[in-house]
């Protein structure tokens, strides 16, 4: 654990020095920067991150013990006794900061159609379907307990544009595809070994346009999942990819020049 610290440090310290400051000086790319400066890098509020926020206090309260998913839960912690929802969504939930960066691009980009793979207990997909709610939200939870909490949680706000697929995402990937008429926004935060990467992403990129994005969460999760990412922004098909350090996005519009960009996102 602490040789897997060290090396995640060294490469935030890489990172900061190669990324660009805050406030979008630099960013020569115009979707780029209005995209950098009017969505990814605001602070803006809004009452409904108050109300999600909520349900997540209440959640990390919740000493009831869950068996233990084959699924692994997304998070690194050894924990080989049963654990409690709460320290579930402690340790594996998207965090509040990365939520409203969801939120605000579902907002900014106005997708059709969103798809989440690993829900856990509904954070990211609540962010996501309430920065567009004209969006078809589809997410994806292998283990059964939580994706009871998460539809619970999808009840509770009273989202109607979410459906909840209990199953596995190589299960149940066909036909999300097939019944995805055009693949518009993709939030991958499950299963973070290369290979499932670099197969979710070749499924994925053989059905995007130029209105996709596709947001990889934890690309520094292991070094497999950082071959992953770099292999993904050097494909022919990835016109811009962004680098925000703990997740990557990556967009295949037409007509515009090849480029990468590492940019400041953090909850500070
Ligand atoms: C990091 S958590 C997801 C966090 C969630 N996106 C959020 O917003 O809070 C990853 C989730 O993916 C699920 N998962 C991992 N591999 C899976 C698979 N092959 N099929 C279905 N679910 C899977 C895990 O059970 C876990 O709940």
């Amino acid at each position: 654990m602490l040789l897997e610290n060290i090396r995640i440090l060294k490469k935030y310290v890489n990172f900061r020095l190669k990324s660009k400051p805050r406030g979008g000086h630099g960013i020569h790319s115009p979707f780029v920067y209005d995209l950098y400066t009017n969505c990814i890098d605001t602070k803006q509020k809004e009452a409904i991150f108050e109300k999600i926020e909520t349900l997540r206090k209440e959640l990390l309260k919740n000493t009831n013990h869950i068996p233990r998913s084959n699924f692994g839960f997304g998070t690194k912690v050894i924990d080989f006794s049963e654990p409690t929802v709460g320290s579930v969504i402690k340790n594996s939930s998207t965090p509040p900061y990365m939520g409203q960066l969801l939120y605000r691009l579902a907002k900014y980009l106005k997708p059709q159609s969103v798809i989440e793979f690993g829900t856990s207990a509904g954070f990211g997909a609540m962010y996501l379907a309430n920065g567009n709610l004209n969006a078809k939200v589809t997410t994806i939870e292998g283990d059964t307990n939580l994706a009871k909490i998460a539809q619970d949680n999808f009840n509770k706000l009273g989202l109607n544009n979410v459906t909840l697929i209990n199953g596995d995402f190589e299960m149940e990937l066909p036909n999300i595809l097939a019944s995805t008429e055009k693949i518009e926004l993709v939030f991958i935060d499950g299963n973070h070994s290369e290979e499932a990467t670099m197969r979710y992403f070749k499924l994925f990129s053989e059905r995007s346009s130029t209105e996709t994005l596709i947001i990889f969460d934890d690309i520094r999760w292991s070094v497999g999942m950082e071959n992953a990412w770099n292999t993904i922004c050097k494909d022919k098909n990835v016109s811009i990819s962004i680098d925000l350090f703990n997740c990557g996005m990556v967009f295949f519009r037409n007509g515009i020049v090849k480029q990468h960009f590492n940019l400041r996102y953090s909850p500070f």
